[in-house]
């Protein structure tokens, strides 16, 4: 009894003796397939091209007159779109088949081998598997789309208590020491109070010092009016004053203009890594690179401590590695972090500023 369900199936395959049997076997096991076929690939590129309803199954014959092996396998596997591409062949080369299963090929099967029923669930497991994938698929761009609203709320939030701090608490404490300041000139006040009222001052002074501290780490004021290269300098600047830790920056004159949101991503990136130097690296020497190269900037922060043990390094629970690759991520950014143990760590940031490349999509994580 033949099976119910939609299965719109494109056979390439140039044996008539191959195909007829295909036929067959699709016709034994499936209640009214739709079969179309094609005898090479370029008659499968045409179909695929005008298509009306999308395939769910791609069953390919590995030798066809005009295209053969891996590169048709690769070709057929991109005009896909999402059919789910079983491949037929004669030959019974294990590593040959492992290899196209690598590259997106949802099942290798032996001609010789192939019967009615081994061919029907090859093509249920592998609409089967399309469809949990899809699923994950877009679940996880939901969680990524989620990541992104979440951190853009973040940074907006920081930017306000930022301000907040900056403008009313930095507003009374500054109006509070002109106060003090008129009080001690103040003919009245008894001689042994002046001096108080400098102690007094002196702490205003370092409030107001450390408010401006916490509102620049919460969003730094360089962003806003100089822009991403400047907050680097500063913060590389800063980071030497505090650790000790020699620190050689070189930074390209051109500084690209790109949004704010990719600014204070690629500085949230630096600022955890040079935390993560103070904290752990034991590092004696740091070297910042920013070059902005036809719309390709690269950062690249490498320390000479002790590095990164590799089983931490893909720990998914080290929560600051992972929030710069998700940054990374956001921002469709390619981020490299490696590491080897006594010979420090190179962090390596590649980001497209012109707006529309999505490294991340076209080159592959090298950790
Ligand atoms: N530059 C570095 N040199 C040596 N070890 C590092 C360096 N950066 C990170 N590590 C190691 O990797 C671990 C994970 O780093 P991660 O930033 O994820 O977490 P953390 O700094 O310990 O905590 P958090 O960032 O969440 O406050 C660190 O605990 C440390 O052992
Ligand atoms: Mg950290």
């Amino acid at each position: 009894m033949p099976n119910k369900g939609d299965h719109n199936i494109l056979v390439i395959e140039d044996n008539p003796g191959d195909f007829a049997l295909v036929e067959e076997f699709l016709l034994e096991q499936i209640e009214a397939p739709i079969i179309s076929h094609a005898q090479d690939y370029k008659a499968a590129k045409e179909i695929l091209a005008h298509r009306d309803h999308p395939f769910d199954i791609i069953l390919l014959d590995l030798s066809l007159p005009d295209k053969t092996g891996l590169p048709l396998i690769q070709e057929v596997i991109e005009i896909a779109l999402n059919a789910s591409v079983i491949v037929l062949t004669g030959y019974a080369d294990f590593e040959f088949g492992v290899k196209s299963l690598s590259i997106g090929v949802s099942d290798y099967i032996l001609k010789e081998e192939i019967t009615s029923l081994s061919l029907y669930k090859s093509i249920v497991y592998s609409t089967e598997r399309k469809k949990i994938i899809s699923a994950l698929e877009i679940s996880e761009m939901r969680a990524r789309s989620f990541a992104k609203q979440l951190n853009n709320v973040l940074e907006e939030e920081r930017a306000r208590i930022a301000r907040e701090i900056h403008d009313e608490f930095g507003q009374q404490l500054s109006g509070l020491k002109m106060s003090l300041t008129s009080l001690k000139k103040n003919e009245g006040v008894r001689s042994d109070v002046a001096p108080i009222i400098d102690v007094i001052v002196a702490d205003v002074n370092t409030s107001i010092q450390s408010l401006r501290q916490i509102a620049n780490e919460l969003r730094p004021v360089l962003i806003d009016k100089l822009g991403l290269f400047a907050a680097i300098e500063w913060l590389v600047s800063e980071f030497e004053k505090k650790t000790g830790i020699s620190s050689r920056i070189y930074v390209d004159i051109d500084q690209p203009v790109i949004n704010k949101m990719l600014e204070i991503n690629i500085f949230r990136i630096c600022q955890e890594a040079l935390t993560n130097i103070t904290k752990h690296a034991e590092a004696t020497m740091v070297n910042f690179r920013i070059e902005n190269n036809t719309q390709i900037l690269t950062i690249r922060i490498i320390d000479n401590g002790k590095g990164i043990k590799a089983s931490t390094l893909h720990n998914p629970l080290s929560m600051g590695l992972l929030n710069m690759r998700e940054r990374a991520n956001l921002i469709g950014a390619e981020i490299n972090i490696t590491s080897s143990f006594d010979k420090g760590t190179v962090i390596e940031l590649i980001v497209s500023t012109n707006g529309k490349e999505n490294i991340n999509s076209r080159r592959s994580f090298s950790n």
